[in-house]
């Protein structure tokens, strides 16, 4: 008996990885390296002192895809694979839609063949578009504002219609809210190609001394200090709501929804102050134009995954800050070193 995780070989997965195996569950990785590397892999072995099978395939890839079904016994799916830049989803559309639902189409299809219908599914804060007010309940509408939230938007209710048709499959819809951090070890971290985009890669590779100077994108937001706030979770925290949302589809049918989140706001220039506390390094900013499609303040209401899934983050805001930077100076180039 196996979890099969799509994409466990990026950031999230890796530490999801790393959290299931050393509850000693039995995993198979799926990954297509896409954005992510072999290194990762050994060094959640190196951490977990676990093996585990890997087969390099992509999702979109039906035949190879069921090969791991037939050759492994798996139980439930934690599906992470998928195209998660903002900004090339607008430049790409075509290549998002594409891998990120037929990518999840061709899974379903393969799962329903061999009976596997326990599915817990990667979403994303994201697809509360513009929230009108914080924070951020599982029933607030829905929307988007660019291509990659539309993907996760369309996979949400593509699940949805599976379940009417189908009622004994058992999914659990995570939205994420803002991950940042890393494994306590150093070893396994955020690794993204090139300049960063999201702000805590970013402040790290300031730090570091990579990156000459952060860019606060907006100081007249509607919040306490006119910069945009956030709700930063933990990676290992948001791994470990993995875990329990593998025990709820487990033990029950039907589809779930659960902010994964802290239900705290902080604004950029909070965590440039936690990350120079935590670290000692100064992070030389200045103030830039607002981002387009940024939204002021966007945070968790995190009740539900506490009464339902057990679960709630408890890094707190200075781990964030130590673990990213530990990350940064042990991988100064990522998993090129
Ligand atoms: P990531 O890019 O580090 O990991 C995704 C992994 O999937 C990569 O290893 C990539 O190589 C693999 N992959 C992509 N397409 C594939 C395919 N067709 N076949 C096989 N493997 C494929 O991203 P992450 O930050 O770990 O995010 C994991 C999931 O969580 C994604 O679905 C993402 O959209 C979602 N999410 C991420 C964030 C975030 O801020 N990191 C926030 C909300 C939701
Ligand atoms: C971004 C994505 C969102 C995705 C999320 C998690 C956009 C518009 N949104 O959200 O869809 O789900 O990442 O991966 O890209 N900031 C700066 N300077 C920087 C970088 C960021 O000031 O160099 C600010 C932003 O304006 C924002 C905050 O920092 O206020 C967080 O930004 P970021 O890390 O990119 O995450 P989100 O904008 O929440």
């Amino acid at each position: 008996m196996a979890i099969l995780v799509t994409g466990g070989a990026g950031y999230i997965g890796s530490h999801t990885c790393v959290e299931l195996l050393n509850v000693g569950e039995e995993i198979v990785i799926v990954d297509n390296y896409s954005n992510s590397k072999p290194k990762a892999l050994e060094r959640i072995r190196e951490i977990t002192k676990k093996d585990f099978k890997f087969y390099e395939v992509d999702i979109l890839d039906k035949e190879s895809l069921e090969k791991v079904f037939s050759e492994n016994n798996i139980t439930e799916v934690i599906h992470f694979a998928g195209s998660k830049a903002v900004g090339e989803s607008v430049a790409k559309p075509l290549m998002y839609y594409h891998n990120n639902i037929t990518g999840t189409l061709v899974l379903c299809e393969v799962m329903a063949k061999y009976n596997v219908k326990k599915l817990i599914f990667s979403s994303s804060a994201t697809v509360y578009g513009m929230p009108k007010t914080v924070p951020i309940t599982e029933d607030f509408p829905l929307s988007t504002t660019n291509p990659y939230g539309t993907t996760k938007l369309m996979i949400e209710r593509i699940l949805e219609d599976l379940i009417v048709a189908d009622p004994n499959w058992s999914i659990a819809i995570l939205r994420y809210f803002n991950p940042v951090g890393a494994h306590k070890s150093g070893l396994i971290g955020e690794d993204p190609s090139g300049i960063p985009n999201n702000l805590m890669p970013y402040i790290s590779q300031v730090g570091s001394g990579k990156l000459k100077c952060l860019q606060v994108f907006g100081n007249d937001y509607d919040t306490p200090d006119g910069t945009g706030v956030r709700d930063y979770i933990h990676v290992v925290d948001l791994s470990l709501g993995h875990l329990k949302a593998i025990e709820i589809v487990r033990k029950q049918i039907g589809i779930e929804y659960f902010n994964l989140g802290t239900g705290k706001g902080y604004s950029v220039l909070d965590m440039v102050k936690a990350y120079e506390k935590a670290t000692g390094k100064e992070i030389p900013y200045v103030i830039a134009p607002r981002r387009p499609g940024d939204i002021g303040q966007c945070y968790a209401d995190p009740t539900k995954a506490k009464e339902k899934l057990g679960w709630e983050a408890t890094h707190t805001l200075e781990e964030m800050c130590e673990d990213t930077a530990r990350w940064q100076s042990m991988n100064p180039n990522g998993y090129e070193d």
